[in-house]
């Protein structure tokens, strides 16, 4: 720890940390542009300056390194001369034209700068070149005339998302932000995630969907959970008029640090099907709408006489982006209540099963994302991050540059590929073998960091090499810069869970401890599950296949899921189908009875991360009138069913925090 003096306040501060930063501990504001608190401090704009005693002229705070016995002042006559000297020099560079911006009005960080130093006007006279506005983007509008060229895009772009899209081109007053070699955003190779625009402290960055819809002032902010994938980013809804305008990564959320994917940030703001608003029930051959009376009355009867039948009773369905709360009331009711055979997830456990029943056997094993914060090398296998979990794909792809190395093991094409120190192809389903064969060729080199037993090491290694079709130079290179590695992660997904295979996840579990991926003070083994409440689910228990045997009726919780053509057509062999669900599809078409629901942000509920994190969602919206909660829906059913839920979830599922 260092000593400083800051504004005549005695301070402590940790060693290599900014003066910004120590003032900021301290609750000493300091006036900043290019500085953000999830990026390397650029030093770009200089309006953070501040007077140290010792040095002739003001210092810029946000990359001055705290010393001991440093006395630094933040506020003077000179300081607050200089602050609206650089202000008016970046106003008069380009087209600051506040009134005519539509984030001007208290978003804008250049305008609120100003007024913090009181400034109304500048003295000098505009004199900018016209700048091209690229509108290519589906998403987001860059218009480099309103760029004040903090590069915090720049940075976000490699930073956050590790994608190295935005740079910057040409020089002095004519430096633009561009894509790749200068070409249109909307043909470049961003991926979508938008964190260059809420980084952005002017309007050179606009999005597209809330521009003009009004002023942040006006707006209200909630803090929630995404309820896409299982990796669980905290999120702030800006909300006007019960409409959401815009998505943002919530910069204190403890998974994600503010980052989001194009499909946590986006998708829901494109969404183009069609909201079911009335109970439906079939007719004559044709859905009509009818009562929430009617149709739960009729599910109701349906449903009770075919509850604790065995084989020809009935199946039900869940949605895995269903709060904790609707998936324990579900389980409660169709497996504890009715005691159907056939109770479980839209995942079916694929993602789950087969990590699930190891853990049963040997322990938990999993750890949790934030390692990968820290590791040295990252081996995924049969998890496409980079597309399917995009936000922990963001957490390899920047830490790469930092030195992290990535073993890449996928028979599909992966976004990885090309970003991967290694990357093996093996054939398709021959998983077990290729981690058998690293286990071996660790443990003849003599590289395990654990007991492993091994009985013919050569035969496993000869085998890996003619089943996997991969050659055994790279395969000895992956099981070697695995089995060196000092903070190693493992990161397994679908490819490797969809084949519910115990015998591999037992494998990857030896090979883990075998390489100190796992050991008495690291879990790092984790598995990438599905949607965003993929482990409730497994939790719950529903991981079945799903396998209509008979049954007479199938209730389809579904929520505001999307529906695989798949299960489309095996649920629509079911006799009576009853579809609970937000918006209208080839499921709803083919039900007996739909009943509306509540879409994720209209809802209170609770999420359970991949990593065991539970957290909270926040309702957002109010739902269009006559839709209930999932919750309230299947607790009425349950009703009339005479069979009551508890609605205990809290003790059903296990947090692993
Ligand atoms: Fe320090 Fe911009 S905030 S130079």
């Amino acid at each position: 720890m260092v000593q400083l003096t800051i504004n005549g306040k005695q301070i402590e501060a940790v060693e290599g940390m900014t003066v910004l930063s120590a003032a900021k501990r301290a609750g000493i504001e300091i006036p900043t542009l290019c500085a953000h608190k999830e990026l390397t401090p650029f030093g770009g704009c200089r309006l953070c300056i501040v007077e140290v005693q010792g040095f002739r002229v003001p210092i810029a705070s946000c990359t001055l390194p705290v010393s001991n016995g440093m006395v630094i002042n933040t506020q003077s006559e000179a300081l607050s001369k200089s602050r609206k000297f650089i202000l008016s020099m970046l106003f008069s560079e380009r087209n600051h034209f506040c009134p005519f911006c539509q984030v001007s009005g208290g978003d804008c960080d250049l305008q609120n700068a100003a007024y913090a130093q009181n400034m109304t006007h500048w003295p000098m006279q505009p004199g900018w070149n016209k700048f091209p506005v690229d509108s290519s983007h589906p998403y987001f509008v860059l218009d480099n005339n309103r760029c004040i060229l903090c590069r915090r895009c720049v940075r976000a772009c490699a930073e956050m998302a590790g994608n190295f899209t935005l740079t910057m081109a040409e020089r002095g007053a004519s430096t633009l932000v561009v894509a790749d070699t200068n070409v249109p955003l909307g043909e470049s190779s961003c991926i979508k995630c938008g964190s260059c625009v809420q980084v952005c402290p002017t309007g050179a960055l606009i999005d597209r969907t809330s521009a003009y819809q009004g002023h942040d002032l006006a707006m209200t902010e909630i803090t929630s959970v995404c309820a896409g994938c299982s990796v669980g980013c905290g999120i702030k809804l800006i909300v006007h008029d019960n409409r959401i305008v815009r998505i943002e990564g919530d910069w204190d959320a403890p998974v994600n640090r503010g980052v989001l994917c194009e499909h946590g940030r986006y998708d829901p703001m494109n969404e183009t099907r069609t909201r079911l608003t009335k109970p439906l029930m079939r007719k004559d051959g044709k859905l009509e709408p009818v009562s929430w009376d009617e149709a739960l009355g009729a599910v109701a009867e349906k449903l009770k006489p075919l509850a604790g039948r065995e084989h020809d009773g009935l199946a039900a369905i869940a949605s895995t982006r269903l709060p904790v709360e609707a998936l324990s009331m579900f389980k409660e009711l169709f497996l504890d209540g009715c005691k159907s055979d056939m109770v479980t997830s839209s995942e079916e456990g694929m993602t789950t099963a087969s990590a699930h029943a190891v853990a049963e056997k040997a322990g938990a094993f999993e750890g949790k994302l934030d390692l990968l914060r820290t590791a040295d090398v990252v081996m995924c296998i049969g998890a496409n991050v980079a597309r399917s979990h995009m936000v922990a794909g963001f957490m390899i792809k920047r830490a790469l540059p930092k030195g992290t190395r990535l073993i890449n093991i996928d028979p599909e094409l992966s976004e990885l590929d090309e970003l991967a120190n290694i990357s093996l192809k093996p054939v398709k389903g021959s998983d077990l073998a290729l981690v058998k064969g690293m286990q071996a060729l660790i443990v003849k080199e003599g590289l395990g960091r654990a007991f492993l037993e091994i009985l013919d090491a050569d035969k496993l290694i000869a085998e890996a090499v003619e089943v996997c079709g991969v050659s055994l130079e790279t395969l000895s290179s992956a099981a070697r810069v695995l089995a060196n590695a000092v903070t190693p992660v493992i990161l397994f997904g679908k490819g490797v869970t969809a084949q519910r295979d115990e015998e591999l996840i037992a494998a990857l579990l030896d090979l883990a401890r075998l390489t100190g991926v796992i050991d008495s003070e690291r879990l790092g083994l984790l598995s990438i599950k599905g949607e965003a409440n993929s482990l409730a689910a497994a939790q719950l228990r529903l991981e079945s296949q799903f396998v209509l045997n008979g049954q007479k009726a199938v209730f389809a919780a579904i929520g505001d899921d999307f529906v695989s053509k798949r299960l489309v057509e095996r649920l629509g062999q079911s006799p009576y189908l009853v579809v609970q669900a937000a918006y209208a599809s080839a499921l709803t078409e083919r039900a007996d009875v739909v009943l509306p629901v509540t879409l994720w942000s209209e809802q209170a509920g609770h999420y359970l991360n991949m990593d065991g994190r539970l957290q909270a969602a926040a309702k957002a919206v109010e739902a269009p009138a006559g839709i209930r909660e999932s919750t309230a829906v299947l607790a009425e059913i349950a009703m009339r069913m005479n069979m009551p839920v508890k609605h205990d979830w809290r003790g059903e599922v296990k947090i692993l925090d």
